[in-house]
C-alpha cells in the first residue's frame, strides 16, 4: 500500500482515468502449474537459438549497445519473407510495435477503430494517446464487421488476424478491401498468430502504402521471453516509426536468437503443424462436452457455454494448476484456452470433463479419450 496520497505527483491527467492492461496470470517463480492462459509454445525453440544466445552473451556485444535498427535480424526477416530492409522494423516485441503505430498515428481525441471483443492492448493504447475509440462489435460468429469499420473513418484502423480472443480467422480478400477502402488511413494488420493459420496479409503490404502487419516471434517461434516482433510496411511508415522508437529497442541476445529463429523456419513450421493437429482434437473434444467453439486459425480455443459465467470453472482448474484465461467483462460465458502438448491437453480434460458433468452440461459418454 501507498502511504502518499492520490495525485501527489503532477502526472497526465489521462493516466489517472485509464485502467492498465491487465496480463495473464504468471505463476510465481518455482510454481509448478500447466500454464494454458497466454498462448505461449509449448515446444522449445529452435536448438540454434540458444547458442545463437550463448554466442550473443559471450562476445563482446553485451559491453557494446546493440545494432539500433537490429540489422541481422532484419536481414533474416526480408530473406525469409521477401521484402526489402526498409519495409521491415524490428520490435522489443510485436507489444512495441503497436505502440509506436498507436503513438505515430493518434494525438489526443483522434479516432481509432477496431472490432470487438480483440485483444485488450488496442484500448489500453489508445487510452494513452487520449485517443477516441470506436469499437464495432462482431457478429456472433466473430466476422469481421467491414463496411462499419471503413465508415468509422478512423485515422487508425485495426484488425487482429487470427482474432484473440475468438481464434476465428478473416479471410484475406477482405482485408485488402479494407486496406482499398480506408484510402490513406492507416490499417494495422496483428498477425501475432498467423503461423497456425492457413493464408497471411504479408503479401497485401507491396499494394497498399497505409497497410501494417505486425508478427510476434513469442507464439510460433517459442520466443516469448527474448521479445521480439517484427513489423511490415511501406518505408513512408516504416521511416515514421524510427522517429519514435527508442534508440536501442532490441537487446543484442533478442537479436541473435530472433535472426536465427528465423533462419530456422523449419522447426517453427513443424512445432507449428503438430499445435494445429492438437487443436483440431481440442475442438472437437470440447464440442463434445458442450461446449460451442468458433473454428480457431490460432494456438488456442474460445471454448463458450452461452448462460453459464465460467468464471468458477476457471478457478476450479486454478485450483488443480491448471491455467486459462477467462475475460470476465468481455466473454463471461468463456475460457480461452491455448493448445499445450497432447499430454498436457489431457490433463486438461482430465479436470474440465468433471466440472462440466458437475454444471450439468456434459455429453461426455464416460469412455476415455485420448486427444492428439
Ligand atoms: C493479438 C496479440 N497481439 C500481440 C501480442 C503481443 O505479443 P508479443 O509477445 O510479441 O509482444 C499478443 C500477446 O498475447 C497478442 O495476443
Amino acid at each position: 500500500m501507498s502511504r502518499y496520497a492520490p495525485g501527489a505527483v503532477m502526472l497526465r491527467a489521462a493516466l489517472r482515468r485509464m485502467e492498465p492492461y491487465t496480463p495473464g496470470e504468471q505463476p510465481r517463480p518455482g510454481e509448478q502449474v500447466l500454464k494454458l492462459n497466454t498462448n505461449e509454445n509449448p515446444y522449445p525453440p529452435a536448438p540454434g537459438v540458444i547458442r545463437a544466445i550463448r554466442r550473443a552473451a559471450a562476445a563482446d556485444s553485451l559491453r557494446r549497445y546493440p545494432p539500433p535498427r537490429a540489422d541481422r535480424l532484419v536481414q533474416s526477416a526480408s530473406r525469409l519473407y521477401g521484402l526489402p530492409p526498409q519495409m521491415i522494423l524490428a520490435g522489443n516485441g510485436s507489444d512495441e510495435l503497436l505502440a509506436l503505430l498507436f503513438r505515430a498515428a493518434l494525438g489526443p481525441g483522434d479516432r481509432v477503430a477496431y472490432a470487438a471483443p480483440t485483444y485488450s492492448l488496442y484500448a489500453t493504447l489508445a487510452a494513452m494517446q487520449e485517443a477516441q475509440v470506436v469499437a464495432v462489435p462482431m457478429a456472433a460468429d466473430f466476422s469481421l464487421p467491414v463496411v462499419r469499420l471503413a465508415a468509422a473513418r478512423a485515422r487508425l484502423t485495426i484488425v487482429c488476424n487470427p482474432n484473440s480472443p475468438s481464434g476465428t480467422f478473416t479471410a484475406i480478400d477482405e482485408i485488402d478491401r479494407l486496406a482499398a477502402r480506408l484510402g490513406s488511413r492507416l490499417l494495422v494488420v496483428d498477425e501475432a498468430y498467423v503461423d497456425f493459420a492457413e493464408a497471411d496479409a504479408l503479401g497485401l503490404v507491396g499494394r497498399h502504402a497505409n497497410l501494417a502487419v505486425v508478427r510476434s516471434l513469442s507464439k510460433s517461434f517459442s520466443l516469448a521471453g527474448m521479445r521480439v516482433g517484427l513489423l511490415f510496411a511501406a518505408p513512408v511508415v516504416v521511416d515514421a516509426l524510427l522517429k519514435v522508437k527508442d534508440s536501442y529497442n532490441l537487446s543484442a541476445p533478442a537479436i541473435a536468437a530472433g535472426a536465427q529463429a528465423l533462419e530456422e523456419v523449419g522447426w517453427m513450421r513443424r512445432n507449428a503443424a503438430k499445435i494445429k493437429a492438437t487443436r483440431r482434437m481440442a475442438e472437437a473434444r470440447l464440442r463434445r462436452i458442450g461446449f460451442a467453439v468458433p473454428p480457431s486459425a490460432a494456438n488456442f480455443v474460445l471454448a463458450r457455454l452461452a448462460g453459464h459465467n465460467l468464471e468458477g470453472v476457471a478457478r476450479q482448474l486454478r485450483r488443480q494448476g491448471i491455467l486459462v484465461r477467462h475475460f470476465a467483462d468481455a466473454l463471461p460465458d468463456a475460457l480461452r484456452i491455448s493448445i499445450g502438448t497432447p499430454g498436457q491437453m489431457a490433463r486438461l480434460f482430465r479436470a474440465l470433463e468433471p466440472l462440466m458433468r458437475r454444471l450439468g452440461v456434459s455429453r461426455v459418454n464416460g469412455r476415455a479419450e485420448r486427444c492428439g
